[in-house]
């Protein structure tokens, strides 16, 4: 007979188990005083691992003691109260602790018929937080559409252009592919990468996307351009199939104008597609509702909780007004995953809303997060970071040496030093470099500017001042 493998025994999964828990909360705990950008260089952490993985099994606390010495020095501390990079990736202790639970359940949710609670808790979920968010009745599952969590905006958004295509091709593109309608997708120039990754993967080819000019002081869409562009295209006997409109854009934070769009959009047909992958969880907040007036009529949104919702990544959470579109484009039957709950019609088969099969239970995190901060807790959260970012601002207005580019959008600042774009790139490396605080870049109207996100969990006022007091130091040279 062959050996049992070296599984671990209840007990030392029990204990090592904690050793992780603790592990992690003394890494939180230790954060404040680490660079908060790694001082890695390429192949630092490459070169103290083996070359092999181990014949014997170890025991798992020699791999604990290998994460302060081996991967920590390699991390960029997306947790830490000063990262102000990008957008925030926020864990939290609610979501890690709903996460290891899904992974230690390990059900396949792909059909409701492999595990019934992963399918109705995520509808469940995603309703509430449709309604907590005041998205429109038609996006929850009791109607004809519904929401999905996807694992990031980008698949969200390849998602809704296949379901858009499905649409707008009465069919015939899950069948015969694209033809010869020379399908065209519009975004503005300020626009994710993932709009056009989306048009490169569905198979339309990057250049089907029209990259639409935006107003140079709000970088929101210009919508006379697009009007111009679909009119264009239109004549030429070229066909919409979508129009993506960011709800708070990656560069500024920009909003574009739902409403307006959205009626050129429709004018032709055009599948409207609402990117509010950063700024849409802010909903949560009434008073923050503002930047997705236009939503209602919207056939497709998408916002991360895996932002700055504290929703440990991944949890992209995707409505559709019209579920049929999407499971038209992407159902798939194979013998071996019919069953009779699915022949029924009763029941939602999940596999069918995403390009992958397999999916992992990960409402229960967003679950833990809703139940355990409340609606009112999540508002704070947002709050906080709108009022720090705010803050921010009053701060740049205060020193002549920097000016704001943009207006603030929600939590995210976007300023430069007036004294040209190679001292405000060398003052932010300058801080990055210190280990002080992280923060990145962007080009608005072809100059460089400063990213100053706020939105981390761990942040505070006081992180926000030092960060600026470091800023202040690097200006000066
Ligand atoms: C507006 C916007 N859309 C899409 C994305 C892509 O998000 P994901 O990493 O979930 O694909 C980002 C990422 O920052 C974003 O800011």
């Amino acid at each position: 007979m062959p050996h049992q493998p070296p599984h671990m025994s209840p007990e030392e999964f029990r204990r090592h188990g904690h050793a992780a828990i603790d592990w992690i909360a003394d890494y939180w705990a230790s954060l404040d005083d680490l660079p908060v950008r790694s001082q890695a260089a390429p192949g630092d952490v490459r070169r103290l691992l083996p070359a092999s993985a181990p014949k014997a099994g170890e025991p798992f606390d020699a791999l604990l003691a290998d994460l302060d010495r081996v991967v920590v020095p390699g991390l960029t501390h997306w947790q830490h109260p000063r990262f102000f990079a990008y957008f925030p990736a926020n864990s939290s202790p609610a979501a890690i602790l709903g996460d290891l639970i899904s992974s230690g359940i390990g059900a396949q949710g792909m059909i409701w018929a492999t595990s019934p609670a992963v399918t109705e808790v995520e509808q469940a979920v995603l309703d509430w937080f449709a309604e907590a968010l005041g998205l429109p009745a038609d996006f929850r599952s009791d109607g004809p559409g519904g929401g999905v969590i996807q694992d990031t905006a980008s698949t969200a958004t390849f998602s809704a252009l296949l379901a858009a295509l499905h649409r707008a091709s009465g069919g015939e593109a899950r069948r015969h592919g694209l033809g010869d309608a020379g399908w065209r997708v519009y975004g503005s120039s300020q626009a994710h990468s993932s709009l056009v990754k989306a048009a490169m993967m569905a198979g339309l080819g990057e250049d089907a996307v029209r990259s639409i000019a935006v107003d140079p002081e709000t970088q929101a869409i210009d919508l006379a351009a697009l009007e111009a562009a679909v009119e264009a295209d239109v004549e030429q006997g070229l066909t919409p199939v979508m129009v993506h409109l960011a709800a708070g854009s990656t560069s500024t934070g920009a909003m574009d104008d739902l409403v307006g769009a959205g009626r050129i959009a429709r004018a032709h047909g055009a599948w409207v597609h609402v990117d509010a992958a950063w700024a849409g969880v802010a909903a949560v907040c009434p008073e923050h509702r503002a930047h997705l007036a236009g939503v209602e009529s919207a056939d497709s949104f998408v916002t991360n909780p895996h932002k700055w919702l504290l929703t440990t990544f991944d949890c992209s959470t995707f409505w559709v007004r019209d579920r049929a579109a999407l499971t038209g484009a992407l159902s798939i039957l194979p013998e071996y995953l019919r069953n009779a709950a699915t022949e029924s019609g009763e029941v939602v088969d999940y596999r069918d809303w995403h390009p992958q099969l397999g999916r992992r239970f990960r409402a229960i995190k967003l679950w833990a997060v809703l139940r355990t901060y409340g609606l009112e807790g999540l508002r704070e959260h947002v709050r906080s970071g709108v009022a720090l970012a705010a803050l921010v601002a009053d701060l740049v207005r205060a020193d002549d040496r920097f000016e704001l580019v943009t207006e603030p959008s929600l939590s995210l600042v976007v300023f430069r030093l007036r004294s040209g774009d190679e001292q405000t790139m060398a003052a932010m490396e300058a801080v990055n470099a210190s280990g002080e605080a992280y923060l990145s870049h962007t080009t608005v109207e072809g100059r460089a500017a400063i990213r100053l996100a706020v939105g981390s969990w761990r942040t505070t006022r006081a992180d926000v001042e030092r960060t600026w007091r470091a800023l202040q130091a690097a200006a000066d040279g």
